[in-house]
């Protein structure tokens, strides 16, 4: 059984606990796009652990983790986040990570780009800062530096110059900032990739002639995240929806039996951009505390807001949802009164439908009693007081998609079977 799994949100929604979850199923978990812009959290015995880039099934014993052609790497961040997992006693070595030569890499000056392009802009996009869009921008433009160039000390160094003749002018007369020497970052960044050399391989290769493998492909951002599909130009630069999965991992000989939509109970944005069902006062104050609902990349403050299924609803098109996992139905726990999004008013007369500019929606809403009452530590979906399941049973009904798995806090096992209707 191959599966995707995507938020279909603005990213956040969880993915990466229930990625730790599901990957018990499979052999190999494969990320296929985005970069160190995700920060996927899995809680196990009390331990944190945030990934950025690498799958989150590295946790579990056995599993191939794979970094697809799709995803940008920073060298950086990825030797860190290797070594933090080494220190906490995760073996990892070129045998479970896997990662393709044609990721592309981001360097400072994507970075810096990223955020001098933020700072001069009118209207902020609020990105990461971590060189994302300006990475992305160089594969498209074709003078990106993909892992393969990385690791070949003199073709590095001949796109490095090439680069930097653009870039440090650019720097220099629009940004009237300093650029980079290409001998120093030639230096500094020769090391990282003789780090990063024994990890690298052909994907398509290694994986085409053991057909018995299975496959988990791990989605990071969430759907209204996407450049094309998202509430652009307030997105991320790369393809998140589901079926990108097979392009931004050279897998296309992979057969996909399913995907899966991570939901959050409510909704929530990191930076800037139209959220109808947004929340100030508080309900803001409720939901960011109790919650917890900081970045687990930048740690900014989250965006908050009621569940909004206009959007889910678009969100399970997109990307052809089967199955839904709805997570963090315990921060509803002390709410008397719970709104839902049922639909749009788009202008005075009109009502209905996805609208292009998401601006325009102004939410109409259905209310439900809340259940006052833990369901931290409910493993029985029976179990789950009757408001909740009355909520989680509309939302079933509202996409049309089976809701499988019911996510009631963050540690690991803080999960519900939810039984197929009959
Ligand atoms: P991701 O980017 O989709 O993987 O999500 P993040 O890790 O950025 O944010 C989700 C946060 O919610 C993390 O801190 C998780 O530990 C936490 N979390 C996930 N599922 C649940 C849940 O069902 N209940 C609670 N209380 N927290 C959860
Ligand atoms: P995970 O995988 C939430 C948001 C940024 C910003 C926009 C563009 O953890 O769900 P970028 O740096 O990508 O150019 O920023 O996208 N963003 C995320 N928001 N979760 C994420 O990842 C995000 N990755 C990017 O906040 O609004
Ligand atoms: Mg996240």
């Amino acid at each position: 059984m191959n599966a995707v799994l995507v938020g279909l949100q603005w990213g956040d929604e969880g993915k990466g606990k229930i990625i730790d979850y599901l990957c018990r199923l499979s052999d190999v978990i494969v990320r296929f796009q985005g970069g160190n812009n995700a920060g996927h959290t899995v809680v196990v015995n009390g331990d944190k652990f945030v990934f950025h880039l690498i799958p989150s099934g590295i946790l579990r014993k056995g599993k191939i983790c794979v970094i697809g052609n799709g995803v940008v790497v920073d060298p950086k961040v990825l030797i860190e986040e290797i070594t933090a997992l080494k220190k906490s006693g995760i073996a990892i070595s070129g045998r479970n990570l896997k990662i393709s030569p044609f990721c592309h890499i981001i360097m400072p000056y994507h970075r810096l780009m990223d955020a001098l392009r933020e700072q001069a802009r009118f209207r902020k996009i609020g990105t990461t800062k971590r060189g994302i869009g300006p990475c992305y921008s160089d594969k498209i433009a074709r003078c990106g530096i993909r892992m393969v160039d990385f690791i070949d000390p003199k073709i590095f160094l001949q796109k490095l110059k090439d680069n930097l003749l653009e870039k440090n002018a650019i720097f220099r007369k629009v940004y009237g900032v300093k650029g980079f020497s290409a001998a120093g970052l030639y230096q500094e960044y020769c090391q990282l990739a003789k780090i990063l050399k024994p990890y690298v391989c052909n994907l398509s290769d290694y994986f085409y002639k053991p057909k018995d493998k299975s496959f988990l492909f791990e989605g990071a951002q969430g759907t209204f995240l996407d450049i094309d599909f998202g509430t652009y130009p307030f997105v991320t630069s790369s393809s998140v929806i589901a079926p990108n999965a097979l392009l931004g991992s050279g897998l296309g000989f992979v057969k996909l039996d399913k995907t899966i939509g991570v939901a959050k109970a409510y909704t929530t944005r990191v930076g800037e951009g139209p959220f109808p069902t947004e929340l100030d006062g508080k309900y803001l104050n409720y939901f960011r505390t109790t919650g917890s609902e900081f970045g687990a990349t930048t740690g900014r403050p989250r965006r908050c807001g009621w569940l909004d299924l206009v959007l889910l609803k678009q969100a399970v098109r997109l990307n052809n949802v089967s199955e839904i996992v709805l997570t963090k139905l315990d921060i509803l726990d002390q709410l008397k009164k719970i709104k839902v999004c049922v639909k749009y008013r788009l202008t005075d007369s009109e009502v209905g439908g996805f609208p292009c500019d998401l601006s325009k929606a102004k939410p109409l809403y259905k209310e439900f009693n809340g259940w006052n009452s833990s369901t931290q530590d409910i493993r029985i979906f029976k179990d789950l007081p009757k408001p909740a399941k009355i909520y989680i049973n509309f939302i079933e009904d509202f996409l049309g998609a089976k809701i499988t798995f019911v996510s009631v806090g963050e540690k690991r096992e803080a999960i519900l079977k939810k039984p197929v209707k009959g």
